[in-house]
């Protein structure tokens, strides 16, 4: 057989968890077991305006093709116009459009990094973040968030980690999963490290207090991301957004390279881009739904976790809840044995890097009946097994 060689980018992991193995194959699992792990939020029980969305989508202009690297103006003053509204006031040629999120960071990976080069990265967080980097020939460096109540960054391991290698600093407000949004001095404390912050803002909705933005940091760059995928619950229209501010000529350079990279793909649609002004207002509807779901569940779980051996961590926001359990069993060990015993899937604690200790995630986008329903399997399980 004729063999080829593939790119070492490419992380082909051996099947690590059973726990994996049955959540990247739903068609595995029992009919029975109930999923505290769906977050698309297309099919959470959301209500869609479906028509409005049709017509969004056909606006005059979308048989014209006419790209524009860093993305349509009128898109891009539409989201001036919502920074404004914001109160934070962001040149139009200071956006720039992407596909998604994940591609923002694809995209910022060749704009900062050669092969080899290093991104800091925190931990617990998005997953994707290893893969991402690797993919550009990138090394992710994690740096710890600790818990002791709150969540912090520790700020001492984030200048131990860097090297001489290091790019960017990359930060999540709120984080996924652990719901919690840096304070202002942990940001000052980021860019005092003279490196492009990147500050990815995809959950700024799901607060429960004013989310103040990254984008007001004094740094020399601060590059914000941000997309319709989760403030708009609208992941299908595959659109995101970079932002950037701080010193005019790192600005400047900044966007010059990435409408140099951006014109090799030219990846956001032209119906989408024209729509975008519409997404946006529709997009709150979808908005306030997801939020009002994520409290009421957040507030029926801290109910009935009371007294529990599992504990809700404190969250700022976002769609997930982490859960600390006792660590007579490992967090795959927990897993494994709710979705097998007690008939409830979760993720264990390292999908998301979390260091050490048993932590499980749960999705606060879960359908109201599901979410009590599990969470009282999972109460009922855990203290059985004390
Ligand atoms: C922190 C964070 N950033 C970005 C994304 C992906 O966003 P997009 O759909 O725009 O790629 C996710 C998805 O879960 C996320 O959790």
């Amino acid at each position: 057989m004729t063999a080829f060689s593939f790119s070492s980018r490419l992380p082909l992991e051996d099947a690590e968890s059973s726990v994996r193995a049955l959540l990247g194959d739903p068609s595995r699992m029992n009919p029975r077991v109930v999923d505290l792990t769906r977050t698309n939020p297309t099919t959470a029980g959301f209500s869609y305006p479906e028509r409005e969305l049709r017509r969004a989508l056909g606006s005059d202009g979308v048989a014209l093709y006419a790209p524009e690297p860093l993305g349509l103006a009128s898109a891009r003053e539409a989201l001036a116009e919502d920074w404004r509204q914001r109160g934070h006031s962001v040149a139009t040629d200071a956006i720039a459009l992407t596909a998604s999120t994940s591609e923002a960071y694809a995209l910022l990976f060749k704009l900062f990094c050669d092969p080899g080069d290093e991104v800091l990265v925190p931990e617990p967080s998005y997953p994707l973040f290893e893969v991402l980097a690797r993919l550009e020939g990138v090394r992710a460096v994690g740096y710890p968030l600790v818990y002791d109540g709150a969540w912090h960054i520790d700020l001492d391991c984030v200048r131990r980690r860097r090297t001489p290698r290091t790019r960017a600093v990359i930060a999540v407000s709120p984080n996924n999963p652990t719901g919690s949004v840096p304070a202002p001095s942990e940001f000052a404390a980021l860019a005092a490290l003279e490196l492009p912050l990147v500050v990815d803002e995809v959950f700024w909705p799901y607060v429960f207090r004013r989310h103040e933005s990254a984008i007001g940091t004094e740094a020399p760059l601060v590059i914000v991301l941000d997309g319709l995928s989760k403030r708009a619950g609208l992941p299908q229209m595959k659109l995101g957004w970079i932002t950037l501010a701080g010193e005019a000529v790192l600005v400047s350079q900044t966007r010059d390279r990435l409408e140099l990279i951006n014109d090799n793909y030219l990846s956001a649609s032209t119906p989408v881009q024209l729509a975008l002004p519409e997404l946006l207002a529709l997009g709150q509807q979808v908005q306030a739904q997801i939020s009002a779901r994520c409290r009421s569940n957040l507030a029926l779980l801290n109910q009935m976790l009371a007294g529990s051996a599992a504990q809700a961590l404190s969250l700022d926001g976002g769609w997930s809840a982490c859960l600390r359990l006792p660590d007579v069993l490992s967090d795959d060990e927990w897993a494994l044995s709710l979705v097998s015993e007690a008939e409830v899937l979760v993720q264990p604690g390292w999908f998301y890097d979390f260091a050490s200790g048993s932590y499980l995630v749960i999705s606060l986008l879960t359908p109201p009946d599901d979410f009590v329903e599990g969470a009282r399997r999972l109460k009922l399980h855990v203290d059985s097994k004390l």
